[in-house]
């Protein structure tokens, strides 16, 4: 059994304490750069945030409006408190690191209302090393059993009016571009977001242990200062954001805070704030490179439906199972293998098992198996999640009596059932429920217009990857993603957890994809790909997946000498480190392969082309390395030469500085093979 072990525990302290008198509480991080302060003096709660020498978060307000009683935000007296410290190690199942390490103070304060209804409510605060984490819970009680949550009351007042990189609030959907704005001019917000100080650090505000409860966006609060923000949760149909029972622990709210931006990526806190793995048997779950039968419908060369273009059929599987068992790549994806994309948009369009007549599914498992090739399989439901939840157990043991290990599940489209958002308590529900039930049949998840990562793949470690980024499909049918964008994603949407961009397009141009079709509005016809290919490879490296699919056709990777970092690149990894970078501008990050020596290296730039030093000190010192350069061409630009791509190879060791010569929209791949 592999499963998460730890390695060492210390319990430091324990003060338990029951008074009514202190009102001003106090918890530091193990190393004192972060103070949390909970404060019950005007018989409401606050919190507020200090980091080195600076007020991060002033006073800000904590508790809930409840529907159909009274709020649980005021009149409230400490009636004890707990201190705690905990210092342990635990090991991931996969991931970019092995080992965690797990290091906080613990403060948890009892609160009771004063008169009348004498409710409770407790509030729970780690802090950390990397930032604070906090959350509620409502214990089982006479006064309270369900409750309807029509408002969370949780603040971020941040003190100053520093730069912000965010998307707008949306219930529906994570795909926009992050713009970048001073908090001032921030309206509303997803999480992540990600925030530069004035005084020097970064800090992200976010979620941890999403579960039984709606995701929460933040609101500018209309009464304060112009850099206060308020959760603002997603709705059910009538309003309410969370309907519970007590006892009820909401997720984690999280504030990351670090001294440099890469400090932020290296962060664990997410993945430390969730609960530990609770599947017994782990030795299914294997992390992965794949292709598909994907871009060509994206593109508009194929269709999902069936027709003269339909992609998804058995003698061009067959193509794409034998290319992946040639080249190193362990997945073969196939969108558009079932019956129901005519009716998209439609209730009960898909029964989710019927293959169309072009594709035997039973001939292509077993073909698939024969070549050692995981078929991954697909359920796109158009939004209808209802119809998907009540045949879950039929598709996913159809696929486990197929010897399918993989899905890929799909929400795209406004969610069917009435008045529900992707990213509400319903939803919420539904996307956990996927999981478990997926977990019963030994089946891995990639999620596609899924609710945002909070670090659930800790507990459930058969929740793969998820989109929820404006990922490569982008490129074909819309202006794209500009090339400052994969620098921002992993400072923003990256510290939530896995991202499947789906790097690794090859036909930059698109000028072998002839005879294209439009197939949706966006689609402006001026669409390609706005990076360099050397650039193509290094996201690889850059944006962390545990199922990393290299989105091309397989035509545009026959005889290609840059498919080979793809072939050689690892997909599990002992550690990771991110050795610079600069939100928007660039980032440069190494992995080292879990079950080998070799590091992979990955470094990328905007649209600004730079010259970054890296000196290779995180190599074994008492070996030496072959390392195989994938950079950009000396004339390579991602808007006029993108193609241009220079690999070569070169003897180093940790004492070794490399230039890295990154184009405008470029970037670099490097293999370190031990000699
Ligand atoms: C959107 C997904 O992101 C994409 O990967 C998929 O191909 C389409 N929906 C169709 O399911
Ligand atoms: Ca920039």
């Amino acid at each position: 059994m592999k499963s998460i072990s730890k390695i060492c525990l210390i319990i430091c302290s324990v003060i338990i304490c029951a008074c009514t008198q202190n009102d001003v509480l106090k918890v530091t991080s193990p190393n004192n750069h972060i103070e949390v302060i909970v404060d019950v003096k005007n018989e409401s709660v606050h919190y507020a945030i200090n980091y080195k020498d600076s007020l991060f978060i002033k006073p800000s307000k904590l508790g809930f409006e409840l529907k159909g009683d009274r709020s649980l935000d005021k009149n409230f007296k400490v009636i004890g408190f707990q201190k705690s410290h905990s210092n342990t190690v635990w090991s991931q199942v996969w991931g970019e690191n092995k080992d965690i390490v797990d290091n906080f103070n613990q403060l948890t304060v009892s609160l009771q209302e004063r008169d009348g209804l004498e409710r409770k409510m407790n509030l729970i605060f780690k802090v950390y090393d990397d930032g604070v984490g906090f959350r509620y819970e409502i214990p089982e009680q006479k006064k309270i059993d369900s409750i309807k949550i029509s408002k969370e009351l949780t603040e971020f007042n941040f003190s100053k009016n520093d730069t912000a990189w965010y998307t707008p609030a949306n219930f529906d959907s994570y795909e926009m571009l992050y713009k970048k704005a001073p908090l001032s001019e921030v309206p509303s917000a997803n999480t992540p977001i990600t925030i530069e100080t004035t005084d020097g650090f970064f800090a992200s505000i976010h979620e941890a242990n999403l579960t039984d409860y709606a995701g929460m966006t933040l609101l500018k609060s209309k009464k304060k200062d112009n850099f206060s923000f308020q959760c603002n949760l997603v709705p059910w149909p009538d309003g309410v954001k969370v309907k519970r029972k007590t006892p009820m622990l909401s997720p984690w709210r999280t504030i990351q805070i670090t001294d440099r931006a890469k400090k932020l990526v290296e962060s664990n806190l997410i993945l430390n704030l969730n609960e530990p793995n609770k599947i017994e048997d782990t030795t299914w779950i294997e992390p992965m490179k794949y292709i598909g039968i994907w871009w060509g419908m994206h593109l508009g060369t194929h269709t999902w439906t069936l027709g003269e273009r339909h992609g998804a059929n058995t003698i061009d599987t067959k193509k794409y199972i034998d290319f992946a068992h040639n080249h190193h790549i362990q997945g073969v994806l196939v969108e558009g293998w079932n019956t129901g994309w005519e009716d998209w948009g439609k209730k009960d369009a898909f029964d989710f098992v019927t293959p169309y007549e072009d594709f035997n599914l039973k001939e292509i498992t077993q073909y698939a198996a024969s070549k050692n090739i995981n078929f991954i399989g697909h359920v796109e439901t158009g939004g209808d999640a209802q119809s998907f939840q009540e045949k879950l157990d039929t598709i996913f043991s159809m696929f486990h009596g197929l010897g399918v290990k993989t899905v890929k599940t799909g929400y795209a489209g406004g969610i069917q059932t009435k008045g529900q958002y992707h990213h509400g308590q319903f939803m919420v529900n539904h996307y956990r429920e996927v999981v478990k039930t997926a977990a019963k049949y030994h089946i891995m998840i990639d999620a596609h217009e899924p609710i945002k990562p909070t670090g659930i793949r800790r507990t459930y470690p058969n929740m793969m990857t998820r989109e929820g980024v404006r990922g490569m499909e982008w490129n074909a049918w819309s202006s794209g993603n500009p090339p400052e964008h994969h620098t921002i994603l992993p400072f923003t949407r990256g510290l939530a957890g896995p991202i499947d961009y789906t790097p690794g397009t090859f036909d930059i141009l698109f000028k072998n994809a002839k005879n294209r079709v439009k197939w949706n509005d966006l689609d402006d016809g001026t669409s390609r790909v706005n990076t360099t290919l050397a650039k193509q490879l290094a996201l690889f490296v850059v944006l962390y997946c545990p199922l990393q699919m290299a989105s091309d056709v397989i035509e545009n990777y026959e005889n290609q000498p840059a498919f080979k970092f793809i072939e050689d690149l690892g997909v599990d990894w002992e550690t990771s480190k991110v050795l610079n970078g600069k939100i928007g501008d660039y980032i440069t990050v190494v992995r080292k392969d879990k079950y080998s020596d070799d590091w992979f290296l990955g470094s990328i730039t905007d649209e600004n082309k730079r010259n970054v030093q890296v000196t290779l000190s995180f190599l074994d010192k008492n070996k030496k390395y072959r390392a195989e350069i994938y950079a950009d061409g000396s004339n390579a630009d991602w808007k006029t030469n993108p193609q241009e791509i220079n690999i070569f190879q070169e003897e180093v060791s940790f004492k070794t500085t490399l230039e890295l010569k990154l184009a405008a929209g470029g970037g670099q791949a490097i293999r370190f093979v031990s000699i």
